[in-house]
């Protein structure tokens, strides 16, 4: 078993959708093993996105992703970085598979309704950000 981080966000939240997506990750065979609904300060979003610190869209990205509440979750499936990244599908949903969440919830590429982690590298990273080694050691 593996396990990745998945990040339902503000857009997503807002628009009451977060039950139907989290269904999704189940019906798609994730168990959850830790979920919390909490909101990101800008010092957080910075840092969980500082790979991202040079691009045009940062400024906005961070902005749009401290705007409201977001749920972090941390997902265990066999492969659970490429199994997830399909089930949500590509960054625009525009070009997202048809079923995938972004297809179905996604408003633009920015507004993309879900963040997953793209390596178990990233994933375990990512994991540590939002919950702690007493949480991490009863997953
Ligand atoms: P995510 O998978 O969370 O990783 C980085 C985020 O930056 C991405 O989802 C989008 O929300 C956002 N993003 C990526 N590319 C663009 C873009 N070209 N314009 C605006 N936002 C983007």
């Amino acid at each position: 078993m593996n396990r990745t981080l998945a990040i339902i966000k503000p857009d997503a939240v807002a628009a009451g959708k977060a039950g139907k997506i989290l269904a999704h990750l189940e019906d798609a065979g994730f168990t959850v093993r830790a979920a919390r609904l909490t909101r990101l300060n800008r010092a957080q979003a910075e840092a969980f996105y500082a790979v991202h610190s040079e691009r045009p869209f940062f400024e906005s990205l961070v902005s749009f992703m401290t705007s409201g509440p977001v749920m972090p979750m941390a997902l265990e499936a066999d492969g659970a970085v490429p199994k997830l990244r399909k089930v949500i599908g590509a960054t625009d949903p525009a070009e997202a598979d048809e079923g995938t969440i972004r297809k179905l919830h996604a408003e633009s590429k920015e507004r993309n309704a879900i963040h997953a982690s793209d390596s178990d590298e990233n994933a375990a990273q990512e994991i540590a950000f939002f919950f702690s080694e007493a949480e991490r050691l009863s997953l």
